[in-house]
């Protein structure tokens, strides 16, 4: 049991303390010292009062290595793509296998326009079917309303475009749940949809003689989905063989739900690591690809072999994303992932998210289905090794092989390695 847990809580009011009083409790808390408290302070590129502003109960910052994925042709633009993660291998692959595809032309993207959907819930109904006859009936003038009350997102190209009433059998009894497609423009468009479900409600009571209960939008993005394809070549994954490889790997995730969300959790090492680096809210990106997939039980990437033998991918995923708003101005890592991105718009950021995740699935897939996912991380872990041992930039190569070789991954290994490197 922590020490606080045991009597009067050390943590009641500790969300109005300063940073630096904050600290001091959970170093006491769980004995953090002086150097755990300089990690803390360390000055990064989130400053602390910035960090301090955007959550609460703040203590730190947190570091993750900020990387860039290089040679993405999307629609004949070059991209260098940001990247966050933590997780070994993959910005290399991805950008592996974006040069990859960079020989056939690159990506070809679609996007279907920044249209969120909100929910306006409403219950204590006198009888649920007479209400959702009367609300469908006047469809027409709640619609007009909410483009009234929706009327400042005109200003940048947005508006409330369209409403549907649905009835839902609950564990409640039956409800009504309203809905309004928003389009956002260039913004995630959270907190314009839920603004303008919070004012629509009380009009929705009235009209249905029920109470509204949740008003909020949706992140299962069913009209603001994304598409990405390209063509490898068969000789660049490997040969004819590899390419059947790797349709019987996806055809595994097709097949079976248990290797289709391992399946989906490699797009999404993609996918997030750059909504993490543009300041995106990547949970909410995470809820929509796998409630979307799984309405579809199928993966979301599709494979097939062209009429030349190459390997063509195809990706489709509800991508929520924006590049205004958020935590983008506030977060000075966003906003420079966002400048070396050049993303102008949503639909652009959305797009290429959606390359990224297509070129991660692929890169997964190939090592999966051919040499095994191991080979790649333990090459990289042997580099992190060979660097730590003191190797040099010429000489961290021939350590690398020296210690997989021997199959002496480890300090020992790399030691052994630079004496005989250094004894020639
Ligand atoms: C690991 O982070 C991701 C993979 O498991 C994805 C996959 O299995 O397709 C390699």
């Amino acid at each position: 049991m922590s020490k606080a847990s045991a009597g009067d809580s050390i943590w009641s009011g500790f969300y109005k303390r300063p940073v630096g009083e904050r600290q001091k409790v959970v170093a006491g808390e769980r004995g953090l010292d002086a150097a755990d408290l300089a990690v803390l302070n360390k000055d990064g590129p989130l400053p602390l009062n910035v960090a301090d502003s955007i959550s609460e109960n703040v203590i730190g910052t947190f570091g993750l290595p900020f990387a860039v994925a290089p040679n993405f042709l999307i629609d004949g633009k070059e991209y260098v793509v940001p990247m966050v993660i933590e997780e070994p291998s993959v910005v290399a692959a991805a950008s592996h296998l974006a040069k990859l595809a960079k020989e056939t032309g690159g990506f070809k993207t679609d996007y279907s326009g920044s249209i969120m959907t909100g929910q306006i819930q409403l219950v204590k109904l006198k009888d649920a079917k007479e209400a959702a006859k009367k609300l469908e009936a006047e469809k027409e003038s709640i619609l007009s309303e909410a483009q009234e009350m929706g009327g400042h997102l005109k200003s940048f190209g947005g508006g409330v475009q369209g409403v549907a009433v649905r009835t839902l059998a609950s564990p409640r009894g039956p409800m009504i749940v309203v809905e309004f497609n928003v389009n956002v423009v260039d913004a995630m468009g959270a907190n314009m949809v839920n603004t303008l479900m919070e004012k629509m409600a009380p009009s929705l009571e009235k009209r249905s003689g029920g109470t509204a209960r949740l008003r909020i939008l949706t992140n299962l993005a069913m009209h603001r989905i994304a598409a990405s394809s390209a063509v490898w070549s068969a000789q660049s994954l490997g040969g004819e063989e590899a390419v059947e490889a790797i349709l019987d790997a996806w055809a595994f995730a097709m097949a079976d739900p248990f290797r289709r969300a391992t399946h989906h959790k490699g797009i999404m090492n993609g996918i997030d690591a750059v909504g993490i680096a543009t300041g995106n809210d990547w949970r909410a990106i995470e809820a929509g690809a796998h409630a979307y997939a799984a309405i579809k039980g199928a993966s979301i990437t599709t494979y097939s072999k062209t009429p030349d033998g190459d390997l063509e991918g195809k990706i489709v995923i509800p991508l929520a994303v924006g590049v205004v708003g958020g935590s983008m101005k506030a977060n000075p890592c966003a906003a420079l992932g966002q400048k070396i991105l050049g993303a102008k718009s949503s639909g652009e950021l959305a797009r290429i998210m959606a390359s990224v995740g297509l070129a991660q699935n692929l890169a997964a897939l190939k090592a999966l289905a051919t040499e095994g996912i191991q080979a790649g991380h333990m090459r990289l872990h042997a580099r992190h090794i060979a660097k730590m041992a003191g190797a040099s930039e010429k000489e961290v190569d021939g350590v690398i092989e020296f210690m997989i070789s021997g199959k002496q991954v480890n300090e020992a290994g790399a030691q052994a390695a630079l004496r005989q490197l250094r004894s020639k």
